[in-house]
């Protein structure tokens, strides 16, 4: 079956090439992928399949219904949006929408769902139970995937398989990683409220800024000294706001952090243990506070099966010095660990550096991608769909 399907890959490999090139070229932000899915829904019905549109606001779902006995069901989730950058790579296909780009490599997930899509319905064996493939918008706001579920596409779900460009990897070649792939990334604002006065007097003021200040420190030195350093937190306070002259006492200073985490039991006491921090320093000074803790997305948790599937589909299909087994996580967000809370799971890291050229990084103005990951992509996602299905539930 893998020949099969390196085959059928290979054939379509100019279209899906063209498709990609379509996509990027046309790139639409969070939420407004209406072209994108209306394109995405044309491919797949020119594939015989019946599409559902507008699922999850701009979403589309399409089924590939099973031949069997097996009442589970496969999802296969990309997503769609770009981002608000202004692309600066000097490709013939380059964004024509100004200040819009694929620069986290979406163009090509959605290939990679379509190429899946594709293999699968002609493989010419019935497969067991039904595939059903999710094109989600707003993945870079995380609010894609929440649109999603809330439209039922997780209903009947058994395990579902994502993918993500990497261009820490080389084109070619798959990165796997067991446990956390991604971290948990919540917001926190914080308001400490002082007393204002003459900025000669500090004794007959409460000053928000030095309280401010204070607790940015013990955050901080907080973090060394009470978490586990074998379970990473980051917080970044990255705005700050207050005062109003440089001799007047500020009464109140608004600060604005992303707090990231990858241990969901670290995750959950977060919100609690950064109260406590903020609740000390300011009874100590006797400023009052403000404290809005805003959940974000959770940290995306590779089931171990399911990447066992990953990681042998792929081995099998390049060769295991083409899988590179990745032993450290991002502490970047993806809202595909949304689905997670609903059915086991895997993302896997498609490589698309190039060998012989500077790479840049994912939300780069001129981050590219070495297209040779599609055929990669494509093959492994529908390899390691066919193992799933080999494998009694
Ligand atoms: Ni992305």
């Amino acid at each position: 079956m893998l020949s099969r399907i390196k085959d059928l890959a290979t054939d379509l490999a100019p279209r899906l090439i063209e498709i990609r090139r379509h996509i990027h070229s046309h790139p639409e932000l969070s939420g407004q992928e209406y072209q994108t899915a209306a394109y995405v829904a044309g491919v797949l019905s020119s594939f015989g399949f019946h599409v559902q549109e507008l699922v999850g606001k701009t979403g589309v779902v399409a089924e590939l219904r099973g031949e069997g006995t097996d009442e589970r069901i496969l999802a296969i989730r990309t997503d769609m949006d770009a981002l608000p950058i202004q692309e600066r790579t000097d490709l013939e296909f380059s964004s024509r929408h100004p200040g819009v780009m694929h620069a986290c490599g979406h163009d090509v997930h959605t290939t990679v769902g379509l190429g899946t899509a594709m293999i699968l319905a002609q493989l010419g064996v019935p497969l067991p139970g039904t595939t059903r493939f999710l094109f989600q918008p707003a993945e870079e706001t995380a609010q894609g995937a929440h649109w999603m579920i809330r439209d039922g596409v997780m209903e009947g779900v058994s395990s579902i398989l994502g993918v993500h460009v990497w261009p820490s990897v080389v084109g070619g070649s798959i990165g796997v990683r067991y446990g956390a792939l991604t971290a948990a990334a919540d917001d926190l604002e914080i308001t400490i409220i002082g007393e204002s006065g003459h900025g000669a007097r500090p004794h007959e003021a409460i000053d928000a800024i030095w309280i401010a200040s204070q607790v940015i420190t013990s955050l901080q030195q907080a973090i060394s000294r009470t978490q586990n350093p074998l379970r990473p937190v980051v917080l970044t306070i990255g705005q700050i706001q207050g005062g109003r002259a440089p001799n007047v006492i500020a009464d109140q200073v608004r600060m604005l952090g992303t707090v990231r985490s990858l241990h969901p039991e670290t995750s959950e006491r977060l919100p609690e243990w950064i109260e406590q921090i903020v609740a000390s320093v300011c009874q100590t000074y006797e400023a009052r506070y403000t404290l809005n803790y805003r959940r974000g997305v959770p940290s995306v948790q590779n089931d171990f099966t399911l990447t066992q599937i990953v990681e042998s589909a792929a081995s099998e299909a390049w060769g295991s010095d083409r899988v590179r087994i990745l032993l450290e996580p991002s502490l970047g967000a993806e809202d595909f660990s949304l689905y997670l809370g609903h059915a086991p799971g895997m993302m896997f890291r498609l490589g698309v550096a190039f060998e012989d050229q500077v790479n840049h990084p994912l939300h780069h103005p001129q981050f590219k991608v070495n297209e040779e990951a599609i055929i990669t992509g494509v093959v492994t996602m529908a390899y390691a769909a066919y193992k799933y299905w080999q494998k009694k539930g």
